[in-house]
């Protein structure tokens, strides 16, 4: 069931609690007013006849009447406008002969049966009176005072069905109003939803308008920050895949020129030297030729050290990142003389999984080539240290400094950021011009299966 029909059914069962205490608070109170105003009506009237019964003098013509005729010395008929009690004399016969209720008085508007049994209850808690009525000795007839609560009945009635028609209006309206306030403030949950089926088309360009109520205004506004972050995350994932795509056919470039260029040129020197060993006779001239080989192949090992360098970092597997980040540090050493460097590196890493280690090699791999090309440094230091369940590493420098707001155009920094939110780490970078540049990451030790 949807929110509007939910808070409409709601309403309506709440109004119907209303109605119905306050329909039984006031059958109550009007049963006790009726019962109040019947029993002292009931009293006057008998007091009243016991006064008329012993003013009776000793003319009992009155009773020879013929029978069915109405009307008596008690004159019950002028009596008409006591309402609360009915009043009748019958003779010694039991013939009706006086009353002060006109025969087939029909009511316009009766009310219901319910109604009527729902009050009526007061009648039969209350007692009839009977006076008998003597006249020169002989009973003439007998006085009966009963209860009467119709015409109370009859005006409660009508104040009821006042209020019922002013409740079933008011239900009507009240259910209206609220069924259009609802909707109306519905309206923005579904431009909500639009906006968020968008997204998960992909539409990050989806944003929300700005809305009237103050709680969906912050939805709103939440909303078009989270699509603006999405949208940001998807452009640099573009560009970083771009990045990687055009890195990785540099990369296959310069592996085919240095194959070509270095080892295909070394392999024709070897193939001419062995082929010279092969014709030759003078023990010499081999000899000369198995050194040319030699030294050849000593330079390929180096090309190949090289190659081998550069995709993946030498030393991890078999000495561990401590010795691969020493060896890296002091080969960076050999090219920047005039740099002071430090290397720490504290903890122990032998159950660190691969792809941890290889991103801490990587990060010092990145930060000291961006100190050589951009830092002019005197002084760097390398902290590289495991607490518990975390390596924490730190690259630092006190060089030029850069503004950290401007977006660099290389794939360096983003690319260890990536790497280190890629495995559920944390990356900082602090630099201020003129005051050096501090690369900071602190890495879960995911353990090798
Ligand atoms: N240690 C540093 N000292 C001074 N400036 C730095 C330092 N590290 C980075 N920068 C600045 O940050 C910019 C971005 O560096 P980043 O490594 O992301 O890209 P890049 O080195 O220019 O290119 P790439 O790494 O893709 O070859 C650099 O161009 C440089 O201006
Ligand atoms: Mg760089």
């Amino acid at each position: 069931m949807n929110l509007k029909l939910r808070l409409n059914l709601i309403i309506t069962i709440l109004l119907l609690c209303i109605v119905a205490i306050g329909g039984m608070y006031t059958t109550q109170n009007a049963r006790k007013n009726i019962q109040a105003e019947i029993a002292s009506t009931a009293v006057l009237a008998v007091h009243m006849l016991d006064a008329e019964i012993v003013q009776l003098g000793n003319y009992t013509g009155w009773i020879d009447e013929p029978s069915g005729v109405k009307g008596s010395v008690f004159r019950l008929s002028s009596l008409s406008d006591v309402r609360h009690v009915k009043v009748e004399f019958f003779d010694a016969q039991g013939v009706l002969r006086d009353s002060n209720r006109a025969d087939n008085i029909i009511e316009d508007n009766p009310p219901p049966t319910w109604f009527v049994r729902a009050m009526d209850t007061v009648t039969t808690e209350m007692p009839i009176t009977k006076r008998q009525v003597y006249q020169a000795g002989n009973t003439v007839g007998e006085l009966v005072v009963t209860p009467d609560p119709s015409y109370e009945i009859a005006e409660i009635w009508e104040d009821t069905k006042a209020i019922l028609r002013l409740m079933a209006l008011f239900f009507i309206v009240a259910n209206i109003l609220i069924y259009w306030a609802v909707s109306k403030g519905l309206r923005p949950i579904e431009k909500v939803l639009k906006a968020l089926t968008e997204l998960e088309l992909g539409n990050f360009a989806s944003r929300l308008p700005e809305f009237s109520l103050p709680e969906l205004t912050g939805i709103s506004q939440k909303f078009n920050v989270m699509a603006e972050t999405l949208q940001g995350s998807v452009e640099s994932n573009r560009h970083l895949t771009q990045q990687i795509i055009s890195l990785q056919e540099d990369e296959r470039k310069n592996l085919a020129r240095e194959l070509h260029d270095e080892i295909g040129q070394h392999l024709t020197a070897v193939h001419i030297d062995s082929a010279a060993i092969v014709k030759s006779t003078d023990l010499t001239m081999v000899k000369e030729s198995a050194e040319a080989i030699d030294g050849v192949v000593k330079q390929m090992m180096d090309i190949v050290h090289n190659i081998l360098q550069r995709l993946r970092p030498t030393g991890l597997d078999e000495l561990g990142i401590e010795a691969a980040l020493q060896e890296l540090v002091s080969s960076w050493q050999q090219r920047n003389r005039d740099v002071l460097m430090t290397l720490q590196v504290s903890g122990d890493f032998l159950d660190v999984s691969e792809p941890v280690l290889v991103t801490v090699f990587r990060l010092v791999q990145e930060c000291l080539t961006n100190i050589t090309r951009y830092a002019d440094a005197e002084k760097v230091d390398v902290n590289v240290y495991r607490i518990g369940n975390k390596i924490n590493l730190s690259i630092k420098d006190d060089g030029m400094g850069f503004d950290t707001q401007i977006k660099p155009t290389g794939f360096g920094l983003s690319g260890m950021r990536e790497r280190v939110t890629g495995l559920a780490g944390e990356f900082e970078l602090i630099s201020h011009k003129l005051k050096g540049t501090e690369v900071k990451a602190s890495l879960p030790c995911v353990v090798k299966e």
